[in-house]
């Protein structure tokens, strides 16, 4: 079991971290404490404003990203919104057929000639041309679990002269994750980071940066926010803090403790954990292993007859797209394995089912 584990008070019978993620005990000391100041007649802004650095700088550690290359950020369609703010017009958006909506609808929605062109994930790679602006796609997707085959995406669009924009979302906590090997990432940190919803994280290159316009600048745009409060706000930060919108404050301060700790993690075990996980329960339904390990497994429930046989058994999942959903996370283990597959009626494996590859911790292109 993850060392992980114990610093969550939840999560037997929890499959749905690709959901919503569960507070860490931090993350609930944090937020009392910030809610019985504020109860109490003196909110602490100047602790939650330290909040939001923290959370930025373990982001940053987790993703392998330089802290000013991050922008902090509440929903994923605001951020894409961003990016796509400075698609030209009449350019080509590449994403996979069926990735999540926060993706994809800020470039269907541009309404200025963005052409978006969708591939099947397995396809993406191929699919990029030099025609191709931007491929826009999720590490991982929420609909079926799948890891996107991100080295050969990037790759294809440096030989193409393209930009990645990728979506962590579904990915950082349990995937190790090299932010770094893309023009952007976005991530809604409040899945497998634990985080309170609210707290999104954009990374830019500096080469990208130049090139999107601030279109969302506000009095956090500025070096010092206290001091770009009026007017146009004053001179934009020098690094990706000019993308930055103001923060929910105590949702950051529940955030800050929770990247923490998956900022520190072992990520190997993590990933060793929730993917050998994963793969277990796949081994009891007789599903096939995916060619990259999964914490996330689906398999079609168009009926819905698995999600509540699951449900009727105390298990929390999910249904996407026709699709059962389960997600296995650090305060997961072997016990909630099995419990899911008697609840299915299947047999649980009777030999522990070999650990998955190890990952590749970074992309090489
Ligand atoms: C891949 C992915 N991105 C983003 C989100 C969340 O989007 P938003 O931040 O717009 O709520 C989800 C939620 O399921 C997701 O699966």
């Amino acid at each position: 079991m993850s060392s992980l584990a114990s610093h969550f008070a939840g999560g037997r019978d929890y499959l749905a971290a690709c959901t919503v993620g569960l507070p860490s005990r931090a993350t609930v000391r944090a937020i009392r404490a910030d809610l019985d100041a504020a109860a109490s007649g003196r909110p602490d802004v100047a602790a939650a404003t330290r909040a939001v650095e923290d959370a930025r700088a373990a982001y940053a550690r987790l993703v392998r990203s330089p802290v000013g290359e991050v922008a902090i950020a509440s929903q994923t369609s605001v951020m894409v919104s961003l990016i796509a703010a400075s698609v030209p017009d009449g350019a080509e958006v590449l994403c996979p057929e069926g990735d999540f909506a926060s993706l994809v609808a800020p470039f269907a929605r541009a309404d200025r000639g963005i052409r978006l062109r969708t591939a099947p994930l397995a396809d993406l790679a191929d699919a990029v041309s030099t025609d191709t602006w931007l491929v826009a796609f999720s590490l991982v997707q929420s609909a079926t679990g799948e890891v996107a085959d991100a080295a050969g995406v990037a790759a294809a669009a440096v030989r193409a002269g393209a930009r990645t924009l990728c979506d962590l979302t579904q990915a950082a906590g349990w995937l190790p994750v090299d932010a770094t090997l893309f023009d952007a990432t976005v991530c809604h940190a409040y899945k497998w980071l634990c985080c309170p919803r609210g707290v999104g994280f954009l990374t830019v290159r500096p080469d990208f940066a130049r090139s999107l316009r601030p279109v969302q600048a506000g009095w956090y745009s500025g070096d010092d926010p206290w001091s770009s409060c009026y007017g146009t706000g004053g001179a934009l930060a020098a690094d990706a803090r000019r993308f930055d919108v103001s923060p929910a404050w105590q949702a950051f301060v529940g955030a800050a403790p929770a990247l923490k700790l998956f900022a520190d993690a072992d990520i190997t075990a993590s990933y060793a954990q929730a993917t050998g996980l994963a793969a277990r329960f796949r081994v009891g339904l007789g599903l096939a292993q995916p060619a990259r390990p999964s914490a996330i497994v689906t398999w079609p429930d168009a009926t819905g007859d698995a999600l509540a046989q699951l449900a009727a058994h105390g298990i929390t999942a999910s249904g996407r797209a026709g699709r059962a959903r389960v997600a296995f996370h650090v305060f997961n283990d072997d016990a909630d394995v099995d419990r899911a597959l008697r609840a299915l009626g299947t047999a649980v494996p009777a030999a522990a089912v070999p650990a998955a590859a190890p990952v590749a911790l970074s992309y090489s292109i």
